[in-house]
């Protein structure tokens, strides 16, 4: 089981050295992400379950190709988990103002089938509730309605499909688990199978693929875990993806290590306007938040890494997709 990805990584190492053999990615001309994942990722859509989702739910994972393109992004405070704009969407620039948002009069669209929530699959831990959409049910509704819908519409040359997956898994495996558990043959199992959910998407045609591997978890401000498990975890992820470039040759696989950068953010935190990075505001979600901090005995929002337990503010999102924009454009070739 572990030797397949050493075998991966040294052809990678390989092909890497061989750069006219990469697949090329050019982000310049990106028209379109799709979007798998969990709260980190997920935006509200008017079709979507309040807090969850875009469209649909595990109750109904269905909608026709007119539903898809009626639907709009929210853009409000209850708009995503994070109290405003996420990564997705300042990477696209798509649905950050606050409002209604066609994601076809983007000029990146963004289609987003995350749900709050989500852990990979039901086979190492529950869902978070019923109507929950695991990554392995949302890639299910992508082959079933997504692309189907979106096929005659956006080129699959130019869209990127990224992945975000792996926060509830670390943490409920954490919590169930006896604390003597070795995790890493747990983590194998579930990196393979989201690399068997990214075959499904892999033969429907796209081939340039981003994943994100966990943030400094360990940092929030109620851990589950510890650095190096994150790392364990991280690594697995890294010699999957790594072994996926290999077998297939013709994708564009982007690793991107969100945990170095959020950590070096957490370390700077200054730099970037940050006051707080331990804890959040326990008036977070307050409507009244953004105009009056201080009734909560906070800072405003913005000058939190966190958002609260278990998410970071809109503005590490903002500055976690600023650099990554920078990144994929060094990586366009
Ligand atoms: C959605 O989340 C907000 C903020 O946490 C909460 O106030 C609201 O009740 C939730 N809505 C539903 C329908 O659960
Ligand atoms: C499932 O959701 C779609 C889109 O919202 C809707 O058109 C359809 O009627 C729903 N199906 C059921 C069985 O509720
Ligand atoms: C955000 O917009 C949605 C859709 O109109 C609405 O259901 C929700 O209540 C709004 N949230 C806030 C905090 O206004
Ligand atoms: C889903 O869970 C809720 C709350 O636990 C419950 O009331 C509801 O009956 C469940 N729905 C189905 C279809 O099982
Ligand atoms: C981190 O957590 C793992 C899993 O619970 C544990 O085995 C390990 O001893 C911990 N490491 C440290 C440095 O605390
Ligand atoms: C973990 O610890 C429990 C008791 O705390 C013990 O019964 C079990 O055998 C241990 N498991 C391993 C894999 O060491
Ligand atoms: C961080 O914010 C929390 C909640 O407002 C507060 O209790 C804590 O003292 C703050 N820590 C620092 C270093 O400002």
């Amino acid at each position: 089981m572990l030797v397949q990805p050493a075998v991966g990584l040294l052809l990678a190492t390989y092909v890497s050295a061989l750069p006219s053999r990469q697949k090329p990615f050019d982000f310049k001309k990106l028209k379109a992400l799709v979007a798998f994942g969990d709260s980190y990722t997920y935006v509200q859509g008017l079709l979507g379950h309040t807090n969850y989702t875009y469209i649909g739910d595990e109750f109904n994972i269905s909608f026709t190709p007119q539903e898809l393109f009626s639907n709009r992004i929210v853009q409000n405070q209850t708009g995503t988990a994070e109290g405003g704009p996420n990564w997705v969407e300042y990477l696209t620039n798509c649905g950050v103002e606050p409002g209604f948002h066609d994601p076809r009069k983007c000029k990146i669209e963004l289609w987003d089938f995350a749900f709050a929530g989500a852990d990979i699959s039901t086979t190492l831990t529950p869902l978070h509730h019923n109507f929950t959409v695991s990554l392995e049910r949302q890639i299910e509704q992508f082959v079933r309605y997504g692309n189907p819908a979106l096929s005659p519409h956006i080129t699959k040359k130019h869209t990127l499909v990224a992945l975000w997956i792996g926060i509830n898994d670390i943490n409920d495996l954490a919590k169930q688990q006896p604390k003597n558990t070795s995790f890493a043959p747990l983590y194998e199992n579930l990196q393979i199978q989201q690399f068997s959910l990214v075959q499904k998407i892999y033969d429907l045609g796209y081939r340039q693929f981003l994943f994100m591997n966990l943030p400094p978890l360990n940092r929030n401000p109620a851990p589950a875990v510890n650095a190096s498990t994150v790392a364990t975890f991280n690594s697995i992820l890294a010699s999957h993806a790594t072994a996926f470039q290999s077998s297939h040759p013709d994708t564009r696989i982007l690793q991107y290590d969100a945990n170095s950068v959020l950590n070096d953010v957490l370390d700077d935190y200054a730099q970037y306007g940050y006051k707080n990075v331990t804890s959040f505001c326990p008036g977070y979600n307050q409507p009244d938040i953004a105009i009056n901090p201080s009734k909560y005995g906070c800072t405003p929002l913005d000058t939190y890494f966190w958002y609260n337990s278990g998410h970071m503010t809109s503005k590490t999102h903002e500055v976690l997709a600023g650099f990554l924009g920078k990144w994929l454009g060094v990586k366009s070739q």
